[in-house]
């Protein structure tokens, strides 16, 4: 399969490097297309492939079956559209849009070429710890689900990263900062094994950075029968990524490359209605520890090609077979994590709580007026 990268920046260039390099198999790097043109001078001298400077002339080329879409974020859904109506599978880079109204048109075009293959880099999700405590939840081994934290204050981004590129962690060039860029992958794998919570309330300032988006995060989900914390920032060192969920029936911790699990012999409401005792009975609050390791096996083949080869070898597969059930994320399912980080911005710009969905033609017009501002806020040159 011919596949063409389109942005061939620090994402898209791996994307180009894995595909060249054949570590997806049954694809190879047909094209790539880059607005810059030193950017495409230094590829076509490194792949040896033709770099347009025009997704539509590319696209339009007939010259390949699948595109990546690795650009801000303000330009997926207009690319992703255009590849997707001209029946090329299409993988786009997260977030899938910037708002969730233009995550949703996206979605319908999506819906309209059904033979289409369309996913999103939820890369994240190929972590097996992660698919370990999905299947836990929701095979009911945790019980009632009654809390849950999510702590990543690990992203560490300096304000030289911030400098590197116009477009990052402002309202008009991307859309967001620390939420939409780094934390839409925890909130897709919040939402992947707690499900959607119905309301947020959310708290954002800026750190240490001269950025106008935010890049330090407290937010409280509501779930109806529990709530789930999340905190993040890109500013903290050392850091800490621990994502932490209290069940009827256990506690699962995963921390960086490991996860936990203590699993009860009893429901917790057992286990109370049981007792004679003021702190319960002893035997019955036993539980056998379950452990997990990210694998030596995970790391090498990050450290090789990076953890998003692991999504682009699937979405290679589904193309090839036309089967989207071979995906690590279909496209429609970016409109998720999308959703949260809409409506958190929407708790903070109102300092209240947020239903989840926000009304998307609202957010849309809230957004605005955050670009406004900012443009208004810039020093006059
Ligand atoms: N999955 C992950 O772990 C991960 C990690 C980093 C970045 N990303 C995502 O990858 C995307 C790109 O991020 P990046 O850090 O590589 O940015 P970048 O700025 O380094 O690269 C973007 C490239 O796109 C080009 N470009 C811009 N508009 C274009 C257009 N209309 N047509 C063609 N080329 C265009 C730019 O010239 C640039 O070379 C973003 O969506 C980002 O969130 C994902």
């Amino acid at each position: 399969m011919r596949v063409a990268v389109i942005g061939v920046g620090r994402m898209g260039s791996r994307h180009a490097d894995n595909l060249a390099k054949g570590a997806a198999p049954g694809a190879q790097l047909a094209a790539v297309c880059d607005i810059d043109p030193e950017v495409r001078r230094k590829a076509e001298n490194k792949w040896r492939v033709k770099a347009y400077d025009d997704f539509r002339e590319l696209v339009d080329s007939a010259d390949v079956q699948a595109v990546v879409v690795a650009t801000p974020h303000y330009s997926h859904t207009e690319i992703c559209k255009y590849a997707i109506e001209r029946g090329l599978h299409t993988l786009v880079e997260k977030p899938i849009a910037v708002t969730a109204k233009d995550a949703g048109e996206l979605i319908s075009c999506a819906k309209r070429h059904g033979d289409v293959i369309f996913a999103i880099m939820y890369n994240q999700r190929t972590n097996p710890l992660y698919a370990y405590a999905k299947r836990l939840v929701e095979g009911g081994e945790l019980g009632r689900i009654v809390r849950a934290d999510f702590t990543v204050t690990d992203w560490y981004r300096s304000q030289y990263y911030y400098d590197m590129n116009g477009w990052r962690a402002s309202w008009s060039g991307e859309g967001g900062g620390t939420l939409i860029n780094q934390c839409v992958h925890q909130l897709d794998l919040l939402q992947w094994i707690l499900g959607m919570p119905k309301t947020v309330q959310c708290k954002c300032r800026t750190v240490g950075r001269k950025i106008t988006t935010e890049n330090d995060v407290t937010a409280l989900f509501g779930y109806g029968d529990f709530d789930c914390s999340f905190r993040a920032s890109t500013h903290e060192l050392p850091g800490v990524n621990r994502f932490e969920i209290a069940g009827s029936k256990g506690l699962l911790t995963i921390t960086r490359g490991m996860l936990s699990a203590k699993l009860l012999r009893m429901d917790e409401s057992e286990i109370n209605a049981r007792s004679r005792r003021d702190y319960g009975n002893k035997a019955d609050k036993k539980y056998r520890v379950v452990r997990k390791f990210y694998g030596i096996g995970n790391y090498l083949s990050d450290a090789l090609y990076g953890q998003q080869c692991r999504a682009l070898r699937a979405f290679v597969a589904a193309a090839e077979k036309r089967d989207p059930s071979l995906l690590v994320a279909k496209g429609e399912e970016g409109i998720r994590a999308l959703s949260l980080i809409n409506a958190m911005n929407m708790s903070d710009w109102t300092r209240t709580g947020a239903e989840v969905p926000v009304d998307a033609d609202a957010y849309a017009a809230a957004l605005e007026q955050k670009k406004e501002q900012e443009r208004a806020a810039r020093p006059k040159q």
